[in-house]
């Protein structure tokens, strides 16, 4: 007798055929009744492209986005735990939800990161009873089924898997920009650095199939996409983590990050590629190589740093030192002119010194970052950082912020002045935000540039020369 086994990928497609039934059903439940959504995303990057996907469901489903929870019959939030401040954001509007929700029965929904998190769930259901959904990480995908359940009358739905999610394709998809779009290439970390969430609530590193980007990317370029940023929690651990390599396997070329970017880098259509977060750790020669040769891959590397102090490193589990981080950028700089670095750095870890500190900000003076995106340490329930004893009082950790601070601002004020007089490849994103007379958009190195000049340019690449600096933005003329 013959027993079929079924694979990861058959089950997958089918688990989204049965949520593509699902949306159906909602839609020809809410036929005639012009109902709306909003979502507040908290996070990153990564959360904001799943938020695209929640949107890409529910607009499917016949609700129509608003940016006002208040005329929302839908309210979904996608949330964030890296640090506490996402929290108190999450609490404070779930109060205000609630008389909302009194006058119009509006369905709260509430996923991501934070609902991965037991006490957080606990909290939802003893002080807010009024929410109908919660969704985690690896459940987003069942959403439809989710809101059909709650139409159904079910009072509440919780939809949480604690185990590692799979890789999900076909989600309907409604992007922010038809001009930039993201690209998740893998999902879940397996650093385990000690201060850090992430690999707790997004599980263990899986990547997508190479097939699937590329279809996402060739997909992107005819609709008129001109800027790829590939999300990952560690991007450089493409493939390599579950040792493609190893077992032989490959597809058309590609069995790691330097060789996918080689491939999407071809696609005709797409003028720029970036990609976040890559670790240090992983950073081999051949993404290096591609990083050089690729002409679309701009040269603006986000490397985070998170301390300057070998000491602290080790205590962040991060697997180098703050002379091989300066050895990594020393030998990318040589190999790709023209290279631009940005980095994360926490101030404040558990057990950081004055003399900590200090080597935080001489790597800081020493690389001259093109951007610096600072944070406190907060302490995250779970995490080996909350076991340790040698926490640091809040006001000294706000006092070396505040230092970073104004070292970093020195130092873009400085950059920034070397803009002047070159001409820079600007992708022209639309109007200016703060003057309709002018248009906007951002160099290779991400910098906002603002120009005069006709509709005709907008989504387009133009060589501009710049005429003057101010702190957040270049002020160009079209050459
Ligand atoms: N506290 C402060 N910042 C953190 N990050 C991650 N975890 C924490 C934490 N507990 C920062 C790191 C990471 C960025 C996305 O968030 O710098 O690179
Ligand atoms: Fe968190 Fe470290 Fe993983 Fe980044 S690499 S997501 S900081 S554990």
């Amino acid at each position: 007798m013959e027993t079929k086994i079924k694979n990861k990928e058959q089950t997958t497609i089918e688990e989204i055929e049965a949520q593509k039934q699902y949306i159906e059903k909602v839609k020809e439940i809410n036929k005639n009744k012009k109902l709306k959504y909003s979502i507040l995303t908290l996070g990153c990057q990564l959360n904001e492209n799943d938020s695209e996907k929640l949107s890409g469901m529910i607009e499917q489903m016949g609700y129509e986005r608003t940016e006002d929870f208040k005329d929302a019959d839908l309210a979904i939030f996608n949330t964030c735990c890296v640090r506490e401040n996402a929290e108190d954001r999450l609490f404070g509007k779930l109060g205000e939800l609630k008389k909302i929700k009194e006058e119009r029965g509006t369905i709260i929904a509430i996923g991501g990161c934070m609902m991965q998190e037991k006490h957080i769930t606990k909290k939802i259901h003893e002080s807010y009873p009024y929410v109908d959904i919660i969704f985690g990480t690896h459940t987003l995908h069942k959403v439809p089924e989710d809101i059909n359940r709650i139409l159904e009358n079910q009072k509440r739905v919780e939809d949480i898997l604690d185990i590692d999610g799979k890789v999900y394709e076909g989600l309907p998809i409604k992007r922010e920009s038809n001009l930039k779009a993201s690209v998740t290439i893998m999902y879940g970390c397996n650093n385990f650095c000690s201060y850090c969430i992430v690999p707790y609530v997004r599980g263990r590193e899986r990547s997508r199939h190479p097939k699937d980007i590329l279809e996402e990317v060739k997909n992107l370029a005819q609709e008129g996409y001109k800027e790829i940023t590939l999300l990952g929690q560690n991007v450089n651990s493409y493939l390599v983590s579950e040792n493609w390599k190893e077992t032989g396997k490959e597809y058309n070329g590609i069995n790691s990050f330097a060789t996918l970017l080689k491939e999407i880098n071809k696609i005709e259509g797409i003028e720029r590629i970036r990609f976040i977060s890559p670790h240090p750790k992983d950073f081999t020669d051949d993404v290096i190589e591609s990083i050089a040769t690729c002409d679309k891959v701009c040269k603006l590397i986000h490397l985070p740093l998170q301390s300057g102090s070998s000491k602290m490193l080790k205590v962040m589990n991060r697997k180098y030192t703050k002379e091989s981080y300066l050895e990594l950028v020393e030998k990318m700089k040589k190999r790709i002119p023209n290279l631009t670095l940005s980095t994360d750095i926490i101030v404040g870890f558990a057990g950081e010194t004055e003399e900590d500190f200090e080597d935080t900000l001489d790597v800081v003076r020493k690389v001259g970052f093109e951007q610096v995106y600072m944070f406190i340490y907060s302490i995250r329930e779970g995490t080996p950082g909350s076991k340790m004893e040698n926490q640091v009082p809040e006001e000294i950790k706000h006092e070396r912020f505040d230092k970073l601070k104004e070292l970093v601002e020195s130092q873009i004020e400085e950059n920034n002045k070397k803009y002047v007089g070159t001409i820079q490849k600007v992708l022209i994103e639309g109007l200016s935000k703060n003057n309709k007379d002018m248009k906007a958009g951002r160099t290779d190195s991400n910098k906002v540039v603002i120009v005069e000049g006709p509709d005709e340019i907008i989504n387009k690449v133009m060589d501009v020369k710049i005429v003057s600096e101010h702190m957040w933005y270049l002020k160009g003329e079209i050459v």
